[in-house]
């Protein structure tokens, strides 16, 4: 497609681990190279983009003027608020991913925070959360879609972007700002072990008989009764797996403050 056909997409990275990336990445319906030669136009990407340097934030500069008001702006981390923001600065000139979102927010068609760092701070905003981190929400006066998930799968990040090319709009959101599409049901209600729990076969410990057999991991440690995603109908990595089916529980990673909240992970 011509560019002028496609919605300009610019990704910021904050404090992050890149795994939101990573699962950008896979997904399979569209591939990432339907995704970017026929959808968006990515303009500024730090891990997949070929420019570094002065190079690459003259080309964040310049889709922020060209686009304004037109880009998608897509945000990958937490955002570090605490001493006005000095313990993130991005690129040669210093600045702040504080100020850098703040800035990118302002011309944004719509924002989307990929991942429970980018939505609600994320493992860098456990307690005492020294630097301050917080999900974009909080640092801009715009609506913000908020992609819980740690990460989000393939199918939640391109399925979002997807609807706002197609559509012009956000999509339904829940009382957390997330899509209903994708975060309206309980892993608890759609999981495969969930006939275990009824029947009250649980894995007492890990390695257990009932491990091997596929019971329920409730008193392992799954979150899965408190938290709303849809791991277990859309899975990972093409379909291949998710986190009860790989055998160790929901951690509960799509929900805010589930760090602190839902922690220990290996106890109910
Ligand atoms: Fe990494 Fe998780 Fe943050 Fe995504 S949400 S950047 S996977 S720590
Ligand atoms: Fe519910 Fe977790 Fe048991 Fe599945 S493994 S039924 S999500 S408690
Ligand atoms: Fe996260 Fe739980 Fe899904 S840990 S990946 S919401 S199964």
């Amino acid at each position: 497609a011509e560019l002028a056909d496609r919605v300009p997409l610019i990704w910021l990275h904050m404090a992050e681990c890149t795994g939101c990336s990573e699962s950008l990445i896979r997904t399979d319906s569209p591939n990432l190279d339907t995704l970017i030669f026929d959808h968006i136009s990515l303009e500024y990407h730090e891990t997949l983009m070929a420019a570094s340097g002065w190079q690459a934030e003259e080309n964040l500069e310049h889709a922020l003027a060209q686009y304004k008001g037109r880009y998608l702006l897509a945000v990958e981390g937490a955002i570090p608020t605490a001493n006005n923001g000095a313990f993130l600065t991005v690129g040669c000139k210093g600045h702040t991913g504080l100020q850098i979102v703040k800035d990118a927010a302002e011309g944004a068609a719509a924002i989307i925070s990929v991942g429970t760092c980018a939505a609600f701070g994320g493992v860098q905003a456990a307690y005492p959360n020294p630097t301050g981190a917080k999900g974009v929400h909080e640092v801009v006066d715009k609506t913000v879609i908020n992609l819980g998930g740690c990460p989000p799968s393939e199918k939640n990040i391109v399925g979002t972007l997807m609807y706002f090319i197609m559509f012009g709009k956000l999509p339904a959101l829940d009382m957390f700002n997330r899509p209903k599409w994708a975060y309206g049901a309980r892993v608890h209600d759609n999981c495969e072990r969930r006939g275990r729990f009824d029947a009250g076969e649980f894995v007492e410990t890990f390695g257990d008989q009932g491990a091997k057999d596929g019971y329920c991991l409730y008193k392992v440690g799954c979150k899965g009764p408190y938290t709303y995603n849809n791991c277990p109908t859309e899975r990972f990595n093409h379909h291949t797996s998710w986190p009860v089916l790989a055998g160790h529980g929901c951690m509960g990673c799509s929900e805010p403050n589930f760090w602190d909240d839902m922690a220990d992970f290996e106890k109910p």
